[in-house]
C-alpha cells in the first residue's frame, strides 16, 4: 500500500459509533471556536464534588502555567469506583489473566471498591497523607490497580516505576520525589520466569531513607526477607483495615501522579499530572477513540508501569465503567497464539497493543493466529511508536480479518492521553498514519526556526494550545519543564517528534528529532545509556544512538572508547551489555557495541551524532559533511570497523 491507500470507515461501525463523522466535525469546530464552553460541557462526564466554574486558564509563554477546571473538586478513585456501584456494582471491572494460562480471575466494581478502601485505610494508618508521594513497583497484578486507586483516594501522589527497572533506577526515582512509602511484591512473573522485585527494592532502599513503610504483596509466595518495622504484608494490612472509606476531596489541580520518562539528558524527568483535567482526558479519549460501548470487554496489553497502563488500563476504562483486562504475561508465552487465545477466552471486543508485538508475532506467520477465532474483536489499536504499513496490514488482515478498524494512537507520557488518532466511526485510516487530531487538539508543524508550515509538508510537531490532559510540570523542577517543552519554539508545546502532513491533513509521525530513542515502544534517553556505560571502570567514553531494528523499531547502538590499558574483547562486550542491564534494566541493553578508538567531534568537542546514526544505520555512503570535524580520520575507522 502507498500513502494513497485509504481504508474507509466501515458503515456498520459508523452506524453504531458514538462519534460519526458529522459529530467529529461539529465537535472539532466547537472545541476550536469556544473551548471554555466545549470543556464546560465535556467535563460533566466526571463526577465533581464541586463543579468547576473556571474552565481553561493556560499560558504557554513566560513561566508557563496550565490550569483546567481550577475551582472544581473531585476524587479520581471515586470516579473510577464509587459512582458505578449503584448501577454496575456486580459488573466485572477487571479481568485478570495470569502469566500461566490456567490463572485468571474477575473482580467486580464492588470488590475492587472494597479492596481500594481497605488499602486506602491501611496507607492512612501508616501515616501517609494527602500530597505525600508513594512509589509503586509491582508486576501486572490486580493489586497494581488497587495501589494507584488507593493513593488517589487519600490524595497521595503515586509514582509507578516499571517492574523491569533495576534497583538503581528505582532508587533514583524514589530519591527524586522523596517518596515516603513503597508498594511492591515478593516477585513478579513473566513468560514463566520470576522477577525478584522485593530483592531489587531492598537493594534500592539502602539509599532511600525517606521511605518509612513498605507494603509487600504476596504475588508468587516466593521466599523474601521482611525488614521488621519497615515491611508489612499487603494481605495482613488490608485484612485488618476497614472496607469503608470516604474519598478525599481534591482540587482539580492537585497532583494525581508522577511518572518518570526519558529525555535528552541523563536524568529521567518526573512528569506531573493533576487530577481534574487528566480524568476528563482519560475518560473522553478512552470512550471516543475506542468507541467504547457499555458491556464491552476492553484489553490494553501495556504494563501499568508506563503511561499507557495508567490511562488506558486503569483510569480511562474504570472512569467509564468498562471491563478492563489486565495481562500479567507476554505475547509469546507459552506460545505465539497467546494474545488471541486470551481474546477468545475472555471474548475481548477492543484490543490495544504496540507495533513491536505485532512485528514479533508476524515472524511466526499466520498459523498461530488462525488457530483462534477472534470473532469477538471489533476494534484494534496501536500505540507507542510508528507502525510500519506492513505491520499495519498484517494486523488488519490477519488479526482483524479486514473487519476491525485500527486506531493508530499518537501521544506521550506528557500528553496524559491520546492526541492524534482516527476515531473508528469517523475517520478513514491510512496504514502508518495516526491521521487527525481529536477535538480540542491543535497540532501544527514548524520549521527549525519555529515558522509555522502550512499544507502538505514536514516539520517539528508542536501543539499550539493546551488540552485538559496535558502535564503541568516536571516534579520539583518547573524551570526544566519550561526549558524542555516551551523554549525551543516560543509559545508552543514541542513534542520532540517530527511529522509529515499529507494533502488530506493526515499526520504521519516520523519519530523523535531529539536524543530520545524508542525501543520496542519504550522510550529511552541515549544519555541515560551513555551514563551507565561510562560508570564501568574500563570505559573512557561512550556515544549511543538508535538504529532501525526489524522487530524493536529502534535498537540501541553504542560506540565505546575504552581506557588506555583495556582490551576490546568479546568477553568485555558481553560484560558491558550485562552492566547496562544491571544499571538501568533489561530494556536498555545495547544491541550492538562498536569499539571506537575515537568519536567524531567538532573542534569545540561536541560529538556529531548525525554521523554516528548514519554509520549505525549502515548508510555510510551518505555521511554528509565531515569537514568540520576535529579529526575526520576517526570516521573512516568507524566505518571500516562497523559492528552488527
Ligand atoms: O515518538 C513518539 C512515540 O512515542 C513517544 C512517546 O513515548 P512515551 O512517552 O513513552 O509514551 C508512549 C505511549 C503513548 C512519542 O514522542 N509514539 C507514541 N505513539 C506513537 C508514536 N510514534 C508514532 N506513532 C504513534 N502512534
Amino acid at each position: 500500500m502507498s500513502d494513497a491507500d485509504v481504508v474507509p470507515v466501515k458503515p456498520e461501525i459508523a452506524a453504531a459509533a458514538l462519534i460519526p463523522r458529522a459529530r467529529y466535525d461539529e465537535m472539532t469546530a466547537r472545541a476550536a471556536a469556544a473551548p471554555d464552553e466545549f470543556w464546560a460541557e465535556e467535563c460533566k462526564r466526571i463526577d465533581w464534588m464541586k463543579a468547576p466554574t473556571k474552565i481553561k486558564n493556560t499560558n504557554f509563554t513566560g513561566d508557563v502555567s496550565i490550569k483546567w477546571f481550577e475551582d472544581g473538586t473531585l476524587n479520581a478513585a471515586a470516579n473510577c469506583l464509587d459512582r458505578h456501584l449503584a448501577e454496575r456494582g456486580d459488573q466485572v471491572a477487571i479481568i485478570w489473566e495470569g502469566d500461566d494460562p490456567n490463572d485468571s480471575k474477575k473482580v467486580t466494581y464492588r470488590e475492587l471498591h472494597e479492596q481500594v478502601c481497605r488499602l486506602a485505610n491501611a496507607l492512612s494508618a501508616q501515616g501517609v497523607k494527602k500530597g505525600d508521594v508513594v512509589t509503586v513497583y509491582l508486576p501486572m497484578i490486580v493489586e497494581a490497580a488497587v495501589a494507584l486507586l488507593a493513593c488517589a483516594r487519600i490524595g497521595a501522589i503515586h509514582s509507578v516505576v516499571f517492574g523491569g527497572f533495576s534497583p538503581d533506577s528505582l532508587a533514583n526515582r524514589i530519591q527524586d520525589c522523596n517518596s515516603v512509602a513503597l508498594i511492591t511484591a515478593d516477585e513478579g512473573r513473566r513468560g514463566g520466569r520470576k522477577v525478584a522485585l522485593k530483592l531489587n527494592a531492598d537493594e534500592a532502599l539502602k539509599s532511600c531513607p525517606t521511605v518509612k513503610n513498605v507494603i509487600v504483596v504476596k504475588a508468587t509466595g516466593g521466599d523474601v526477607a521482611m525488614q521488621a518495622g519497615r515491611d508489612v504484608w499487603y494481605e495482613d494490612v488490608t485484612a485488618a483495615a476497614s472496607p469503608a472509606h470516604t474519598p478525599a476531596e481534591m482540587n482539580a489541580e492537585d497532583p494525581l501522579f508522577i511518572l518518570y520518562t526519558s529525555g535528552s539528558t541523563g536524568k529521567p524527568k518526573g512528569v506531573l499530572h493533576t487530577t481534574g483535567g487528566y480524568m476528563v482526558w482519560a475518560s473522553f479519549t478512552h470512550q471516543y477513540v475506542f468507541d467504547y460501548h457499555p458491556g464491552e470487554v476492553y484489553w490494553c496489553t501495556a504494563d501499568v508501569g508506563w503511561v499507557t497502563g495508567h490511562t488506558y488500563i486503569v483510569y480511562g476504562p474504570l472512569a467509564n465503567g468498562a471491563t478492563t483486562l489486565m495481562f500479567e504475561g507476554i505475547p509469546n508465552y507459552p506460545d505465539t497464539s497467546r494474545f488471541w487465545q486470551v481474546v477468545d477466552k475472555h471474548q475481548v471486543n477492543i484490543f490495544y497493543t504496540a507495533p513491536t508485538a505485532i512485528r514479533a508475532l508476524m515472524r511466526d506467520g499466520e498459523g498461530p493466529v488462525h488457530k483462534t477465532s477472534r470473532k469477538s474483536l471489533r476494534i484494534l489499536g496501536s500505540v507507542g511508536e510508528p507502525i510500519n504499513p506492513e505491520a499495519w496490514n498484517w494486523y488488519y488482515r490477519v488479526v482483524g480479518e479486514n473487519r476491525c478498524p485500527i486506531v493508530d494512537t499518537w501521544w506521550q507520557t506528557e500528553t496524559g492521553g491520546i492526541l492524534i488518532s482516527p476515531l473508528p466511526g469517523a475517520i478513514a485510516q491510512k496504514p502508518g498514519s495516526a491521521t487527525l487530531p481529536l477535538p480540542g487538539v491543535f497540532p501544527i508543524l514548524v520549521d527549525g526556526e519555529g515558522q509555522r508550515l502550512h499544507g502538505a509538508t514536514e516539520g517539528n510537531l508542536c501543539i499550539a494550545d493546551s488540552w485538559p490532559g496535558q502535564m503541568r510540570s516536571l516534579y520539583g523542577d518547573h524551570a526544566r519543564f519550561v526549558q524542555t517543552y516551551f523554549s525551543t519554539f516560543k509559545g508552543l508545546y514541542f513534542t520532540g517528534d517530527g511529522a509529515r502532513r499529507d494533502a488530506d491533513g493526515y499526520f504521519w509521525i516520523t519519530g523523535r528529532v531529539d536524543d530520545v530513542i524508542n525501543v520496542s515502544g519504550h522510550r529511552m534517553g541515549t544519555a541515560e545509556v551513555e551514563s551507565a556505560l561510562v560508570l564501568h571502570p574500563k570505559v573512557a567514553e561512550a556515544a549511543v544512538v538508535g538504529f532501525p531494528h526489524e522487530i524493536k523499531g529502534q535498537g540501541i547502538y553504542a560506540y565505546v572508547t575504552l581506557v588506555a590499558d583495556a582490551e576490546p574483547t568479546e568477553a568485555l562486550r558481553k560484560e558491558l551489555v550485562a552492566w547496562v542491564r544491571k544499571e538501568i534494566g533489561p530494556i536498555a541493553a545495547p544491541d550492538v557495541i562498536q569499539w571506537a578508538p575515537g568519536l567524531p567531534k567538532t573542534r569545540s568537542g561536541k560529538i556529531m551524532r548525525r554521523i554516528l546514526r548514519k554509520i549505525a544505520a549502515n548508510e555510510t555512503d551518505s555521511l554528509g559533511d565531515t569537514s568540520t570535524l576535529a579529526d575526520p580520520g576517526v570516521v573512516t575507522d568507524l566505518v571500516d570497523n562497523r559492528a552488527g
